[in-house]
């Protein structure tokens, strides 16, 4: 099998790679593809030294399985040429998201929305799988009506250079004061909270909030799921967390809603500790906690999701689906 890694350099292609190992047999033949800046640089996988090369049309091969974690961009320019060589393209962008013959797949949740027929699937937004992965199990019990979810996400989803501009923030210690503006956002994020996370619409509403709105309603097949969003930056380095509060058609019941969630594959429920970002780092599960039934209405559950957004909410699940891809 031949599988090419498109954005292998960054903070989602580098964990793509770790998975990969993991995930697939030693003898899987690799392609790494990055910006002009990588070409020639090397990564190693399963202890062999692959040359980085960089992306262009004339690169393109044939390969069973694309993994494509390098902006929407490139992604618009490039996936469907890997497509027409033959490639089931797995694409992390928001390029293609909510093209209705693309199926946005949240593999535990509507991995059936992938046929053979399928070509190119796209790997939906970092927060909003998190809470996907919690909501459908309360949603098959209780059956959704609306939800509000809260979001306080990580400077890691929005790339290595945030990452880099966080780490140079927290240098400053108390000379980073609230004017100072030579940061990734622009104002600091370090020790902070920036009330928006992406880029601000006409509506009010920020590109990553819309995110929620629709790609939700597309992952659960509920074109008419009510959501309310809000997301905020803060200077966590990895590690989405969202307050939800979600109404439901039927009553609820706390402890069911507990056993639900703690049963579903790639979701735990802590009781005994409150999860943090700090808890999801690095681990591939969504973590649940808080969990309480609403003041106001037996039909509503407040509850608190986290998880790392670079694994179940980018890298994890791209690479969950070109396994299951290559099992079809
Ligand atoms: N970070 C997250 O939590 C997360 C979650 C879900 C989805 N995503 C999506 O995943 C993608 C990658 O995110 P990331 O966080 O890994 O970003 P990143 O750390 O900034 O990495 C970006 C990758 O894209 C490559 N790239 C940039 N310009 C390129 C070009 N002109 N040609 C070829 N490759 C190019 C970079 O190569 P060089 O190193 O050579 O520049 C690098 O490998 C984005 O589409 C993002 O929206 C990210």
């Amino acid at each position: 099998m031949k599988i090419a890694v498109v954005g292998a350099t960054g903070l989602v292609g580098r964990k793509i790679i770790n998975l990969c190992e993991e995930y697939f047999e030693s003898d899987v033949q690799y392609s790494l593809y990055a910006s002009s800046k990588s070409a020639g640089s090397e990564l190693t996988i399963n202890n062999r030294n692959i040359v980085v090369q960089e992306l262009n049309e004339k690169n393109i091969l044939n390969f069973d399985l694309v993994l494509f974690s390098a902006g929407g961009e490139r992604a618009q320019l490039y996936a469907k040429s890997f497509v027409d060589k033959g490639a089931f393209v797995i694409d992390n962008s928001s390029a293609f998201r909510m093209l209705d013959d693309v199926p946005l797949v949240v593999y535990g949740v509507n991995e059936e929305a992938i046929t053979k027929s399928t070509k190119l699937i796209s790997n939906p937004n970092c927060t909003t799988m998190g809470l996907v992965m919690s909501l459908k199990p309360l949603h098959d019990a209780f059956v959704l009506k609306s939800i509000t979810p809260t979001s306080y996400q990580a400077v890691s989803g929005s790339g290595t250079r945030a990452v880099e501009s966080l780490e140079k923030e927290l240098t400053l210690s108390d000379n980073l004061l609230s004017d100072y503006s030579e940061g990734f956002y622009g104002q600091p994020v370090a020790k902070n909270v920036i009330p928006v996370a992406g880029n601000l619409l006409e509506n009010g509403y920020s590109d990553e909030e819309m995110k929620f709105v629709n790609e939700s309603r597309k992952i659960l097949s509920m074109k008419n799921l009510i959501v309310e969003p809000s997301n905020a930056r803060v200077g966590v380095k990895t590690g989405h967390g969202t307050f939800c509060s979600a109404v439901f058609e039927n009553q609820v019941d706390v402890g069911s809603a507990i056993n639900l969630l703690s049963q579903f594959d790639g979701v735990e429920y802590w009781s005994d500790k409150l999860a943090t970002p700090l808890d999801a780092e690095g681990q591939n599960n969504v973590l649940v906690s808080r969990l309480r039934q609403g003041l106001s209405s037996n039909k509503i559950l407040n509850f608190w999701v986290v998880s790392d957004n670079l694994l179940k909410g980018a890298a994890l699940n791209a690479v969950q689906i070109a396994k299951h891809v290559s099992t079809l």
